[in-house]
């Protein structure tokens, strides 16, 4: 840790300055966000205000995160930039490989087996290149990050949605594809549209049943799914301050659910003894020593109406528990009302399994609340009615808690303990179930609750709430049941009432672990061998991609004109493909596999110009490859919108696409496709779309004197021998033409590597 309490210090040196610069470049006092934005600016000093919502801003975050399935590409990328070791401190967590099945142990030694060949890739490489690697088992990313690199006033990108997880330590964390997190590894800047903030006022206290999962419960219900793009929420007030570390932990991982950029706490008393507890008292020392950096200023509490674009205001001592779904999280129903809405929309009563943990709910806070509430089965007479599951979110929580008897009060109700991974929360989770068609209901205390999130079963009605209330659902093993004011029957035929939750922010004893799971780079990473057989079909090493010839693109085939929606899903699908996002010469194979064809309204099927047959699009472009032919894709309006997938970018590329012409682009998608050296263009006049046939041939011309502002020209060399001659525009800066130039961004770094 010691290389990070120097990072740490550097980073409150320089935002000092930069504060007191963005002040003043903005001209009034500043947000706890935007303090932590200027201080993390590529430029350094702040010298102009950015406009939310508008201005794109060059960032440099002080880390980068990436979970097992996302780290794959990134690091085969980053090897492409020729570094000795990563510009940032980075971390490698293996957490979504592992499928939960019977139980913690077998599971794990399964999981070890049959995703061999990428754990070793992922430890080699990491070894290699100065990356931090957790092994399967040792946890989750978020609660991982948590409990050892989060500081407050810090930046972090990581390749995991629910990065923001560490707001709850007061970082701006945020979730991104695996290329962002390559350039940052690899020294380049990190672009994001300048946020909007959104305010919300805490006041009161949490008490009796209440916990900090029902705040964002709430938030959610008033946001809904949606109403948190482009934002960051900021939350603040009294009731703020109340709260565990690690409960505020909970509200920003969950801020993903509205669609929040990120989500995050001011730096205050209940962090400085979460760092504490977790060994990291020095942080905690140099917090205090920049304490007024790490929170807004003071004119922005006293009216935060005039600073945030958005206000929302809870008073925790008036909130009820929630429970939210089914099938999306914002869904927000107070406990009062819930047997109603059970009622009322004919979900299944009957509770069949209750889910405990994960990355969003695993903290000894809420382990020692929901086994006060397992504790009482035992002592009021009760039976578990329902399954229970519980997985703990690291090593760390999950020792220290079977150290203080916590997973045995679980496992007295029935419960199975899982591996410390994502399992159940993303659909590894081979569930026991006698038909899978059947309606039926399941609750948890994790984040996501789409239609087959967690067991793959369109059936299962997924619901979210605390895990004290998971628990006690559990224990009645009934949906409608209202642990605040309901009484359960027990094996005497009395009736009980289940008794307030009660817990503890931190082990009394302290957090205790043999084996955290955590491998250490190598010093000297040089002669370390990154580990891929040549035979795998998940890995592939990959090769550079080829520099632009010099000259103009000409005799380029039409491989696709797409009709309407083009989401980078329909670029590159995800599902069983997932499988290969590790090689790229396989995941290629679902290119484009999803667009509709202009010409004849299918997907997958386009006209190979080379012998007029129609086949799926990837085999035609493999064909064009093989005959030493270039291709140009056609699209519609905000083509490559979607998740962030770099394979939408480097498919193409790979397989010899040089050119995506369409009427408008999403941005990051735009962006990706200029980092892989591929040409983005637009038309000048959206209409030209109509110009272009199905036999066209195309020129791209004024390649020589490529510059920012100055369109190409495009012919269109028709079949019946007649031309079309249009203009594209581009958006290149100066920097993205040297990067088409040597063939990749990665390529530009290399060569300023080596030299
Ligand atoms: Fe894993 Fe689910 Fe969290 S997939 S990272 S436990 S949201």
């Amino acid at each position: 840790m010691a290389f990070d309490i120097e990072m740490i210090k550097g980073v409150y040196a320089r935002m000092g300055e930069r504060i007191s610069a963005a002040r003043q470049a903005v001209g009034r006092p500043l947000t706890l966000a935007e303090k932590i934005l200027y201080g993390h600016l590529f430029e350094g000093k702040p010298t102009k205000p950015y406009e939310r919502g508008k201005d794109y801003v060059d960032f440099a975050p002080d880390r980068v995160a990436m979970q097992d399935a996302t780290a794959q590409m990134a690091l085969l990328q980053f090897m492409q930039a020729g570094r000795a070791q990563v510009a940032v401190p980075s971390t490698v967590h293996c957490d979504h490989l592992i499928q939960a099945k019977v139980g913690a142990e077998k599971d794990l030694a399964v999981a070890k087996d049959i995703n061999k060949e990428v754990y070793d890739f992922l430890a080699s490489v990491s070894d290699k290149y100065g990356i931090g690697f957790w092994k399967a088992g040792a946890g989750i990313i978020h609660q991982v990050v948590l409990e050892n690199y989060a500081f407050p006033g810090g930046m972090m990108i990581g390749t995991d949605s629910h990065t923001p997880n560490a707001g709850g330590l007061g970082m701006i964390a945020i979730g991104v594809g695996g290329a962002d997190a390559c350039d940052v590894m690899a020294g380049l800047a990190w672009e994001l549209k300048m946020p909007k903030l959104i305010g919300v006022k805490l006041t009161g206290k949490l008490s009796g049943w209440v916990s900090a999962k029902d705040v964002i419960l709430w938030v959610a219900g008033q946001l809904t799914v949606k109403g948190g793009t482009g934002y960051i929420v900021e939350y603040f007030g009294d009731g703020a301050e109340s709260m565990s570390a690690t409960g505020k932990a909970t509200i920003c991982n969950m801020g993903a659910e509205i669609g929040a950029t990120t989500s995050v706490f001011a730096y205050d008393q209940k962090m400085k003894a979460y760092l504490e507890s977790t060994s990291r008292a020095d942080v905690a020392a140099e917090a205090d020593k920049v304490k007024d950096n790490l929170r807004s200023d003071a004119e922005v509490y006293a009216d935060p109406a005039k600073f945030y674009d958005q206000l929302l205001e809870l008073n925790l001592s008036e909130l009820e528990p929630y429970v939210n779904g089914p099938y999306t999280p914002d869904l927000a129903w107070p406990i009062s009302k819930f047997a109603q809405a059970v009622k009322e929309n004919n979900y299944p009563q009957k509770l069949e399994v209750g889910l405990i943990g994960s990355c969003t709910n695993s903290s000894y806070e809420d382990m020692t609340r929901a086994a006060s509430v397992a504790k009482q089965a035992a002592t009021k007479k009760l039976k578990a009615k329902a399954e229970f599951t519980v997985t703990p979110g690291s090593e760390l929580v999950r020792y220290t808690a079977e150290r203080d008897g916590l997973l045995g009060i679980f496992e007295s109700i029935g419960g199975v303990v899982m591996a410390n991974a994502c399992g159940p929360c993303i659909g590894q989770w081979a569930r026991h179930i006698d038909d899978p068609n059947r309606a039926n209901s399941i609750i948890t205390s994790f984040n996501r609750n789409f239609a087959k999130r967690n067991d793959g079963l369109s059936a299962t009605r997924s619901f979210v709430a605390s895990p004290e209330i998971v628990t006690a659902m559990v224990i009645a093993g009934d949906l409608t049941f209202n642990p605040l004011k309901d009484k359960l029957i027990n094996e005497d035929g009395q009736e009980v009432m289940l008794d307030e939750p009660v817990g503890l922010e931190a082990p009394s004893k302290g957090y205790a672990v043999e084996d955290a799971g955590y491998q250490a780079p190598a010093e000297d990473g040089s002669k370390v061998q990154v580990l891929v057989d040549p035979k795998s079909d998940r890995l592939q090493l990959l090769d550079p991609f080829a520099p632009w010839e010099g000259v103009d693109l000409k005799g380029l085939k039409l491989l696709i004109k797409a009709k309407g929606k083009c989401t980078t899903d329909h670029i590159s699908m995800a599902g069983p493909w997932l499988k290969y996002r590790g090689h790229l010469d396989n995941i290629s194979n679902n290119m484009l596999i999803g667009a509709l064809n202009y010409y004849n309204e299918a997907t997958n099927k386009v006209k190979n110009q080379l012998d007029g047959s129609y086949d799926e699009v990837p085999k035609v472009q493999r064909a064009y490859k093989a005959a030493g032919i270039g291709s140009i894709v056609v699209g519609d309006e905000n083509y490559g919108e979607g998740s962030s997938r770099e394979h939408a970018a480097m498919e193409p590329r790979f397989l010899g696409v040089r050119v995506i012409l369409v009427k408008s682009f999403a941005r990051i998608h735009e962006t990706n496709l200029k980092k892989q050296g591929m040409l983005a263009l637009t038309f000048a006049n959206p209409a030209d779309y109509d110009k272009i046939q199905e036999d066209d041939s195309i020129d791209i011309l004024g390649l020589t004197t490529f510059a920012p502002g100055v369109p190409l020209t495009i012919v269109l060399n028709h079949k019946d021998g007649s031309k079309d001659e249009i203009k594209a525009n581009h958006t290149y800066n100066e920097q993205q033409i040297e990067w088409f130039k040597a063939g990749a961004a990665l390529n530009i770094i290399r060569q300023s590597v080596a030299q």
